[in-house]
Parts: C-alpha cells; structure tokens; sequence
C-alpha cells in the first residue's frame, strides 16, 4: 500500500502526527509565535495540523505548508476551507529540503526532520528560512531509555541512529539555537497518539478498504500495534521544542 495513503488514514482520528495532545499543541504555540508575527512555514506539514491552529491564532499571520503527500496536502486544503483560511496560507507539494522563499518569523519542522538527514540537517535548514529574531518549533523523536533489540527491530534502527535528550539539545545548542520552551510527550500521549494510529487504520480496513486490500491493511495494523506494545513504547520519547536563533 502506497506510503501516503497509509499515513492519511492512520491519522485520520489525530490529526498531528506525533504525540501531542491538542492542549499540549496551543501551549506550544502560543510560546512559538513571537507578537506581530506576520509569516509562518511549516516545513513536512502533513494535513496542516500545525500550520492551521497557529493561522487560527495569529490572525495577523499568513502560512506556507510544504509537504511531498498529495493526499495529506488535500486533507490540509479541504480543512482551511472548513476553517475558512484559504486566503491565508497556501500548501505547496514539494521536497522540504528543495523549499525556497523570502524569511519567514516562525518555522516549524515536527516529525519530519528526515527530509533534511536528520535533526542537525534540519537545525542547518530552517536557518536559512528565519528572519533575525524569528523562532522555530521542531519535533523530533530520541531515545528515553534503551533502546533493547526488540525496539530497534520495531523502528528498523540501528543504536546511535537516534540521541538521548541530553543528546538532542547538545545539538541543538551545536547549531546556536536557544530552547525557550519545550514539550516532551507524556506516555498518555503516546498510547493515545497509537491507539488512534492503529484504530483509525484497522476501522478503514474494515469498512473501506477495497476488498483486495482487506487483508493487507489489517496486517499493517496488527504488526503496527505489536510494534508499538512489544517494541518501543515507553522507550521512544518525542521532544517538541521552541528554539530561538541567537547565532
Ligand atoms: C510524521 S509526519 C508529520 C506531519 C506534521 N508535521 C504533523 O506533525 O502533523 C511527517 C511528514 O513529513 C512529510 N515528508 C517526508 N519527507 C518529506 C520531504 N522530503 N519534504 C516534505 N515533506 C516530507 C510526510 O509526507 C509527512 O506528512
């Protein structure tokens, strides 16, 4: 089954695609969004969670969403017509990494720190969109203990593929960033984040799914779960942090 399709529908029922509650979502831009902010770019933004909740926010904003997923770009579209933002942000298809365009005040990057190599790649990359005195949101996932063999094996990683927190801010210090606020996802967020991810793709697959991917698309969700329960969880971490650039 085709990548985008799969992530479409296991985030139908939560919409960020990462473990972050919704309130921990308005804490963390309310702290991102400097006053009079006027610009915002989300770079990797999925169906637009991110994007659309900060537009609803800073009315004086308008956004840009970058992302390669045609059906998570419709998704983000058909929901700023709901929320009536359309002539406030614009959702490109597109690598990340190739993005050009004017500075921005606020760039955000959650989850999708793979379009750039990685999390230092990324820090390198969101530079070169901020204006002087401009604030970046970034998620990504580190390691809160282990990892053992059975998580490696879930995520397909290799040890030293992801840091220990201590590690990620070491980088983010490394790159000349300040965290002026961060949000590490509570294991409540997590399993809510993996119930919905698993539930919304198993009920897709039962009701939805064409016949001929019935089978396939309950599979993804049973080896998803195990991964989950008998893999990462409570080892995997996710950090979503508020940076400053003071380089
Ligand atoms: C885990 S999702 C995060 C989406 C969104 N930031 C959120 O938190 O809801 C990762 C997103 O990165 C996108 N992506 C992966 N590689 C990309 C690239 N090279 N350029 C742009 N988007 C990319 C995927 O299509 C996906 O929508």
């Amino acid at each position: 089954m085709d990548r985008s399709l799969i992530s479409a529908v296991a985030h139908r029922w939560h919409p960020v695609a990462a473990p972050v509650s919704d309130d921990s979502l308005r804490r963390l831009l309310t702290r991102l969004v400097p006053p009079g902010a006027r610009e915002a770019l989300d770079l990797g933004c999925g169906s637009g969670a991110w994007l659309l909740r900060l537009l609803e926010a800073a009315t004086g904003c308008t956004g840009v969403g970058v992302d390669t997923s045609a059906p998570a770009l419709d998704a983000a579209r058909a929901e700023a017509r709901r929320r009536g933002l359309t002539d406030r942000v614009a959702f490109v298809h597109g690598d990340a990494a190739a993005h050009t365009g004017e500075p921005v005040d606020v760039v955000l990057c959650v989850g999708a720190t793979h379009a750039f190599g990685g999390f230092a790649g990324t820090l390198t990359a969101v530079r070169r969109h901020l204006r002087p005195g401009g604030r970046v949101l970034l998620g990504d996932a580190f390691w809160e203990h282990g990892p053992g063999p059975a998580a490696l094996a879930a995520l397909g990683a290799v040890p030293g593929e992801l840091p220990d927190l201590a590690g990620l801010l070491a980088e983010v210090d490394e790159a000349g960033f300040e965290p002026g606020y961060g949000h590490l996802s509570t294991a409540a967020e997590w399993d809510e984040y993996e119930w919905c991810w698993t539930g919304a793709f198993t009920e897709w697959a039962l009701t939805e799914a064409p016949a001929d991917d019935r089978a396939a698309a309950l599979e993804l969700a049973r080896t998803h779960r195990s991964q989950w329960l008998a893999g990462y969880r409570g080892q995997l971490g996710f950090l979503t942090a508020v940076l400053h650039d003071v380089r």
